[in-house]
């Protein structure tokens, strides 16, 4: 709760603008709300954000991340800010960190008919296409937005190898780390580049490298495809994989990506064996399925660094990432009550 001022100076109580807002955002259509949320004003979110201030990070979780400091291994995965207008809003939720994007070399409107859906099972289907207004508002926001205590990483991506260099450039000094996105399943009318050879390709053109790069890819139980992004990743200088995307499937129709908690078998089975083939130090992002503080610990033990959320944040709201990490820290203080 928020004190607001009383005339007698006491204050009344009144609700948290951020939780009042996902209220009147839960009772409308996900898609309309998505739009809704990328329409507003950016410095109208970033008024309410700093308003409401951040919450304490739960205890004894914080780390380093290719040397920047993160307080809690939850994050915000791709797709909810695709154009930096939410940092500040990431930061009052309470986000270990956010992803921005997917940004485009160049204003893109996505595809057409767009769908999001919520499923009941806590799963959501997309159908976005990478809409992007390009890199300049990212770079403009980026450039004038730190908020402190949560890094701000980028996700990029392009139609062409030429296009990720283009996209890259732009962003890259801005960014804590950049996620190089070679797997979204919506792109109808374009190329992807899934194909670990293409990614040799693309990674000719990230120059100069002013930014880490962790390459996302797509959800697979194949385990010589996933060696291959190792090795694909590792001879090309990506620090890392962010493991994986949603998932490709038809709905009415569509091409469209699956999330939710029916990836998360899947999402498990590739950080552990991406830990298996990765050398020393190569950093794993898990996401896919992650809607609680044990299947969060399960990941980490298997050997995720990071972890990111999206269809849970759809569902359960803005405070999810913290409240994740939250269950995280008791787990763990209640598994080892010498380090509380
Ligand atoms: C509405 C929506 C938009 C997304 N847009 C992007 C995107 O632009 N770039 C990207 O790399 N991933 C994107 N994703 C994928 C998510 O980042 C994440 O990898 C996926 O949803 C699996 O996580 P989850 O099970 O927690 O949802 C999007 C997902 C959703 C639901």
């Amino acid at each position: 709760m928020v004190q607001g001022p009383l005339e007698d100076g006491s204050g009344f109580p009144v609700e948290d603008p951020i939780e009042a807002g996902w209220r009147i955002l839960r009772e409308t259509p996900p898609l309309a709300a998505w739009r809704l949320l990328h329409r507003l004003r950016a410095e109208v979110l970033d008024g309410i954000a700093r308003t409401v201030g951040r919450p304490k990070p739960p205890q004894g979780l914080s780390r380093d991340f290719l040397g920047v400091r993160v307080e809690h291994p939850i994050g915000i995965a791709a797709g909810l800010d695709k154009d930096a207008s939410m940092v500040w809003l990431a930061w009052s939720m309470g986000a270990g960190f956010h992803v921005v994007g997917s940004v485009l070399p160049h204003p893109y409107p996505g595809v057409e008919p767009k769908v999001l859906v919520r499923l009941s099972d806590g799963g959501t289907i997309n159908r976005l296409g990478l809409p992007s207004k390009g890199p300049s508002r990212v770079v403009e926001r980026l450039s004038m937005h730190k908020p402190p205590g949560m890094p701000v990483a980028v996700s990029i991506a392009a139609f062409t190898p030429k296009g990720y260099g283009e996209v890259y450039r732009a962003v890259s000094g801005h960014a804590a780390w950049v996620e190089v996105n070679i797997s979204c399943p919506n792109v109808e009318t374009h190329r992807t580049f899934e194909d670990p050879e293409e990614v040799e390709t693309i990674c000719s053109y990230l120059k100069p490298r002013t930014s880490p790069i962790l390459l996302k890819i797509p959800p697979t139980r194949d385990d010589a495809l996933l060696k291959r992004y190792v090795d694909a990743a590792t001879s090309c200088g990506f620090q890392g994989i962010v493991a994986g995307n949603t998932m490709k499937i038809t709905y009415k129709g569509l091409n469209a990506g699956l999330g939710g908690p029916r990836l998360f078998n899947t999402t498990l089975y590739m950080i552990k064996r991406l830990r298996t083939h990765a050398p020393e130090g190569f950093k794993l992002i898990g996401v896919g399925g992650i809607n609680n503080g044990a299947k969060a610990a399960t990941l980490l033990k298997a050997g995720a660094d990071l972890i990111e959320v999206l269809s849970a944040i759809i569902h359960r709201g803005p405070k999810t990432p913290w409240t994740i990490a939250k269950e995280l820290s008791t787990k763990r203080t209640n598994n080892n009550p010498q380090t509380s």
